[in-house]
């Protein structure tokens, strides 16, 4: 080998040698910048906030969150119509601080605001806030405990409530720390008397839109009422009164038997739903969003998709959705005295889960009673569902700048 294409060759080698080390410095790079990027997207989840003032409180409508805790609260004897208003006030301003990031007044954790995560705080009232503010003649017909069903296995311990709080976000943190606040700026006037927590998937886990999975593995929450629809409006908010610009809200906690549900199988779930578990498509479509076809007859001579099937039941004779659903999945402990024997029982069931189902709408007797009432009399999935609990609120309209939520009632 000459002595130049010696020097070539070992010139070469290092030329390539750099463009390696080059190559590798740039992969590095992308790889440093695609990891800067998710971190900045996972800060921004946590940075992100939703608006508190407004004509409607925004947890209503919002992308629900990840988390959601429902606190509710009974008035003390001595809270009279001044103490409501003041408590009102206070806790109004938690939420706009809270909301937005920031600490509530009295905050002694303020670091733990500083993480949103979409919170959202939402007002409810039961009969006995308006009726002490507002008097009798205030209260909504259908504030009320709900009429009997024959499915219900109502416990006290879920049911009704004077104030609700609806706290909700992408994190659990947050969730813990506005709710510890707000108890705090409450308790003078009010004292908690339940709370239920539940949950859907993790910001980030999924597409943004996808429909909730509930822990029967279905899709829940395909045919809904959706802000942008023309009739939303109407079927959701109330239109006149104080509490226009509101709308109540239907809590039902149902247990789900996991356990008995295991023992179906898939074909058999499927027609007690009426759509598939695997895509959540009607049993006569092939996909979620496709319009079901309760009129399509099968091999044997019946409909396709049961008549007594959930959906077939839920929807009825209407021709568009009463109510906006919104629910959140729960799975808590079994109490020691809890269902089948409790924790101690081996062959007993190992948990108490189920759905907190949340229902708003413009008047509850017209949005969920008439539904909850075909289902009651007749739907295939109540073998595997039993309500629980049960509350109805009002959710007053939102508030501006230098208001209060629930100051139309006064
Ligand atoms: C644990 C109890 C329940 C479970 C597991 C459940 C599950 C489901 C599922 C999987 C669907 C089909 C997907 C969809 O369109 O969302 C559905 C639809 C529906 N459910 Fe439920 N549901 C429960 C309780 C209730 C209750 C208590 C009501 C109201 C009283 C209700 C009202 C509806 C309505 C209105 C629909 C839409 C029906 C239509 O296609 O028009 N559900 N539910």
């Amino acid at each position: 080998m000459t002595g130049l294409s010696r020097r070539r060759m070992l010139l070469g080698g290092a030329v390539a040698g750099a463009g390696v080390a080059a190559l590798t410095a740039c992969t590095g790079r992308d790889e440093e910048t695609a990891a800067q990027a998710a971190q900045a997207a996972r800060l921004r989840i946590g940075s992100d906030t939703l608006p508190f003032h407004g004509t409607h409180q925004t947890g209503v409508t919002a992308q629900p969150q990840a988390h959601a805790t429902l606190v509710a609260l009974t008035l003390r004897e001595s809270a009279d119509r001044d103490a409501i208003r003041r408590m009102l006030q206070v806790l109004t301003d938690d939420a706009a601080r809270l909301t937005q990031g920031r600490g509530a007044l009295a905050d002694t954790e303020p670091e733990l605001a500083q993480t949103p995560a979409r919170l959202t705080v939402t007002f409810g009232f039961g009969p006995e806030v308006v009726r002490r503010v507002a008097g009798d003649s205030a209260v909504p017909s259908w504030l009320r405990p709900l009429p009997a069903f024959s499915i219900d296995r109502l416990e006290d311990r879920w049911n009704d409530g004077d104030l609700l709080l609806q706290i909700a976000a992408d994190d659990a943190v947050t969730i813990a720390h506005a709710t510890r606040m707000l108890l705090k700026s409450a308790r003078s006037t009010a004292v908690p008397r339940w709370r239920q927590s539940g949950f859907r998937r993790s910001r980030g886990s999924e597409k943004p839109g996808t429909t909730m999975r509930n822990l029967f593995g279905n899709v829940d929450g395909t045919v809904n009422l959706h802000p942008q629809d023309d009739d939303f409006a109407q079927s959701v908010w109330v239109q006149d009164g104080w509490l226009a610009g509101g709308t109540s809200l239907v809590v039902r906690r149902i247990r789900m038997d996991l356990d008995g549900w295991d023992r179906l199988d898939v074909p058999g779930r499927d027609q007690a739903i009426g759509r598939r578990q695997s895509d959540g498509s009607p049993l006569t479509g092939e996909s979620e969003f496709d319009e079901p076809d309760f009129e399509a007859i099968g091999p044997h001579g019946f409909t396709v998709i049961p008549d007594f099937s959930h959906i077939a039941r839920a929807r009825g004779d209407d021709t568009r959705p009463t109510m906006l659903r919104r629910s959140y999945n729960y799975d808590d402990d079994l109490a020691v005295d809890g269902a089948a024997g409790g924790a101690a029982d081996p062959d007993g069931e190992i948990s108490d889960s189920g759905l907190l189902f949340l229902a708003y709408q413009a008047d509850v007797d017209e949005g969920f009673v008439p539904v909850q009432r075909r289902l009651a009399e007749l739907d295939l999935l109540n073998q595997w569902t039993t309500p629980v609990g049960s509350a109805v609120f009002a959710i007053p309209p939102g508030c501006w700048e230098g208001g209060f939520v629930g100051e139309t009632l006064f």
